[in-house]
């Protein structure tokens, strides 16, 4: 393959700071177009980074590009219509996180990618950090004996984005679960190595964003009009798997806890226990054997780990999809994991619009 040809859809915040700067530093790559529903957003993108041409329409940017690789870069609920016809005109995709703003757009994302023969990745750019890789390692190692309970958490203590991207539901399809809590929720399923999810307990708040007083105070530079606030800004999950295994999952743009931020994954074994911020292991039970060897053979937060390599995650997530396009399969982040992933996310707003525990939707198995 001479150079891929990249064409970006969707002009603003995450495709100026992470995609195109990265598809930049790659030698086999060429950014030749890009779209954005906002013509002026495009040109001035297109002007900015020097690419060749810019489109107010992303079809007609995929009919006449003859792309190899796009990356939709739009907010959740446009994720399924571009990412869709990028596949059909023949391109691969890297899909922003969430997969996608419903279960059912995932679906039609997954089954584009089959009919097709191309690859779809949910860019989850978390799966190259150096934690998460080391505690998948130990769960793969089988330090820990088998896992029984693990607890996903991604909260803020005052995080609300205050673009309509993200709250407005129009665009965002929800609040806090899919901008923040589809990280923990992937993260566990992939350390855990996607173990069949079951049924799903959920409920969700919105007790910041919809208040006057922190409307008012608003978040990162700008404030929002309560009524525009249509989304959760926390939501709590209890997931049960195949075979025993279950996990809370938290998830807020705001809360009165005691850190700016929370993003952990906390595992509990029969052999072990473990954490991936800071990361640690716990060995043995009582508490002279706790004190000797706390930390485990890994000896993880013994001494804390100061030496992680320092790992650009965000070019790591770009690099390993044009590879993954070079070679022909998902290298990262496939559909068939995203969908899973969406299968949770979807079934934990639905028990909590129902108010009762519901069961997981497979689409996967079909
Ligand atoms: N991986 C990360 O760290 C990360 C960080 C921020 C945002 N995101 C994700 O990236 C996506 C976009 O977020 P953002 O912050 O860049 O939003 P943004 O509002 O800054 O940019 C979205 C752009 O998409 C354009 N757009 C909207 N609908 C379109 C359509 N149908 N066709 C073409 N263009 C369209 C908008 O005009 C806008 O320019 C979201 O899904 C968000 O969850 C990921």
């Amino acid at each position: 393959m001479d150079k891929v040809r990249v064409g970006i859809i969707g002009c603003g915040g995450i495709a100026s700071s992470t995609h195109v700067p990265n598809y930049l530093k790659l030698q086999d790559v060429s950014v030749v177009a890009c779209a954005d529903i906002e013509a002026s957003r495009a040109r001035d993108f297109a002007k900015r980074f020097n690419i060749p041409a810019y489109y107010g329409d992303y079809q007609d940017m995929l009919d006449k590009e003859s792309l190899d690789a796009v990356s939709v870069c739009t907010p959740n609920v446009a994720h399924k219509g571009p990412s869709v016809a990028a596949m059909k005109a023949g391109a691969h995709v890297l899909v922003e996180k969430p997969m996608a703003a419903s279960l059912k757009d995932s679906v039609e994302m997954w089954e584009t990618s089959k009919k097709t023969n191309r690859i779809l990745i949910v860019g989850f750019q978390t799966r190259f950090s150096p934690s998460i890789v080391l505690l998948k390692s130990i769960v793969a190692s089988g330090e820990l004996g088998s896992i029984y309970y693990a607890r996903a958490l991604h909260l803020r203590r005052w995080g609300i984005p205050p673009s309509p991207t993200f709250i407005d539901v129009k665009l965002s399809g929800g609040g806090a679960l899919l901008d923040i809590g589809c990280y923990a929720v992937d993260t566990a399923m992939y350390v855990l190595g996607f173990p069949e999810p079951k049924t799903v307990a959920g409920v969700t708040y919105a007790r910041f964003g919809r208040n006057k007083k922190y409307a008012e105070m608003g978040c990162w530079g700008s404030k929002w009009r309560p009524e525009d606030f249509q989304v959760e800004d926390m939501a709590i999950g209890f997931i049960k798997f195949e075979g025993g295994l279950s996990m809370i999952m938290e998830t807020s743009w705001a809360s009165y806890i005691n850190s700016p931020g929370v993003f952990n994954l906390v595992l509990l074994g029969d052999e072990g226990g473990a954490q991936m911020d800071p990361p640690e292991i716990y060995k043995g039970l009582e508490l002279e054997e706790f004190n000797k060897r706390a930390y485990g053979p890994l000896n993880l937060a013994a001494k804390p780990i100061d030496h992680f390599p320092n790992v650009d995650i965000y070019y790591m997530r770009i690099a390993n999809f044009i590879e993954s396009v070079k070679i022909g399969k998902p290298l990262f982040s496939s559909a068939d994991e995203g969908i899973i992933v969406q299968s949770i996310l979807d079934a934990i707003y639905k028990s909590a619009n129902l108010g009762r525990e519901v069961e997981v939707e497979k689409p996967w198995r079909n």
